[in-house]
């Protein structure tokens, strides 16, 4: 079996005014290209300090990340939870960033973006700067932002959490759509166990701090999945009687 991200024996602490504080403790997974891999546990339970390691963001840990299938960390991109979009730069701008990073030619850039919009439906806010955007449509800049690198594993640190469920619903599909497409690996975290049913290939539910993988659910489900079937049900009970303290 290929795995394109291993971490082993993961440990995190942080020290702050002359406390350690145990994070994680711990932490062992192996992840398979083009899966969709997503974290659920308890609140301080360490997920977004987990994704940052994993990433490349955070290198002050103890254990090891490997990337397999010659993975190269400019081959991974990230969505955060708050949109992290540069208010100084214009809609496409912002998409266009990673692109100039990346030292990619003009025309190429422009059909990239302009690829990404229509993508995205943003086509008319192009121009439009982040805070003229309502939430839903910050994030759809945040994810054609990470997707137009054509990363081949994105991180989501609970991307939809602050939108409203009409929103969340509609940027889930989307989301769904181009992995069907494009065929990334996605690691995400979310605190909505029904969010995870829909969207994950595996769920690894976290302990409460310091975070150790409590179980790695394995989700079957056929797709599209049928949030009102009873094996939904099911498998939503499961998991939330896990993390239920
Ligand atoms: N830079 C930091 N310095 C010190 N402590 C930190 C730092 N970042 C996070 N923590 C602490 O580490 C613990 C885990 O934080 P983390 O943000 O990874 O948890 P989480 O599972 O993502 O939580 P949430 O569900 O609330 O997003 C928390 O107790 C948090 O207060
Ligand atoms: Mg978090």
């Amino acid at each position: 079996m290929s795995i394109i991200l291993s971490a082993k024996h993961i440990i995190k602490t942080y020290h702050e005014s002359g406390r350690n504080l145990s994070v994680l403790a711990d932490i062992n997974l192996e992840i398979s290209p083009g899966e969709f891999f997503v974290f659920v546990g308890p609140s301080g339970s360490g997920k977004s300090t987990l994704l940052r390691i994993m990433s490349g963001l955070d290198k002050d840990f103890g254990g090891s990340i490997f990337y397999g299938e010659k993975l190269k960390p400019s081959e991974i991109s990230f969505v955060f939870q708050q949109f992290a979009l540069f208010p100084w730069l214009t809609v496409a701008q912002n998409i266009e960033f990673g692109l100039i990073a990346r030292s990619v030619p003009d025309k190429k850039r422009r059909e990239i973006v302009r690829a990404e919009l229509t993508t995205f439906g943003l086509e008319k806010f192009a121009h439009a700067y982040p805070r003229d955007l309502s939430g839903g449509m910050k994030q759809r800049v945040g994810i054609a932002r990470a997707l137009a690198t054509e990363p081949r594993v994105i991180f989501m640190d609970e991307p939809f959490s602050e939108l409203d469920s009409f929103t969340a619903t509609e940027l889930r599909k989307d989301l769904l759509r181009i992995w069907r497409e494009r065929k990334p690996t996605i690691i995400m975290v979310t605190h909505i166990i029904e969010e995870a049913i829909e969207l994950a290939d595996r769920i690894a539910v976290l302990t409460p701090r310091p975070g150790k993988i409590e179980k790695i659910f394995q989700n079957t489900l056929p797709r599209p999945r049928q949030e009102r079937s009873q094996e939904f049900y099911r498998l939503e009970d499961t998991i939330t009687e896990i993390i239920k303290p």
